[in-house]
């Protein structure tokens, strides 16, 4: 499967327009690819209540999952106040649910161009039942 790391930044950049950080003011797009290929975004959205936000990687991956993937091959993460912003690590054990019979790809933006990393070495050892 072929992947366009510039496309799917594009589509976390414009979905990091949608987020809702008003407390943060740190605003941050996701785009998820799934087995199938097909694409899906998410932003952060924040709560009065601090400890009930979500995060942008963890929005896009419920998006993918409740349209039936089941394995996420990549996920792309941008965020305009931010060069190169790495996914925190409550997403990281997420992904790494979902990584199925991949090494998902974790795309960020460095300097404007797209950097890919692997969710095995962002999260050696990784929890899975
Ligand atoms: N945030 C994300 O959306 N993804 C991350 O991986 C890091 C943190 C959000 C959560 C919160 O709304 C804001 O960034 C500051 O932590």
């Amino acid at each position: 499967m072929d992947i366009d790391y510039r496309c799917m930044l594009n589509i976390a950049k414009e979905a990091s327009k949608n987020s809702y950080a008003p407390f943060s003011k740190f605003h941050v797009g996701a785009c998820v690819m799934g087995a199938s290929g097909n694409l899906y975004k998410g932003c952060n959205f924040e709560n009065s209540s601090f400890g009930l936000t979500i995060c942008a990687e963890r929005c896009a991956i419920g998006n993918a999952i409740s349209n039936g993937e089941k394995q996420i091959l990549a996920v792309a993460i941008f965020s305009p106040e931010s060069d190169e912003c790495y996914p925190c690590g409550a997403c990281r054990q997420v992904i790494y649910e979902f990584k199925g019979d991949f090494d998902t790809e974790i795309i960020t933006e460095k300097d404007g161009n797209p950097k890919i990393d692997k969710i095995s070495s962002l999260l050696p050892y990784g929890f899975k039942i």
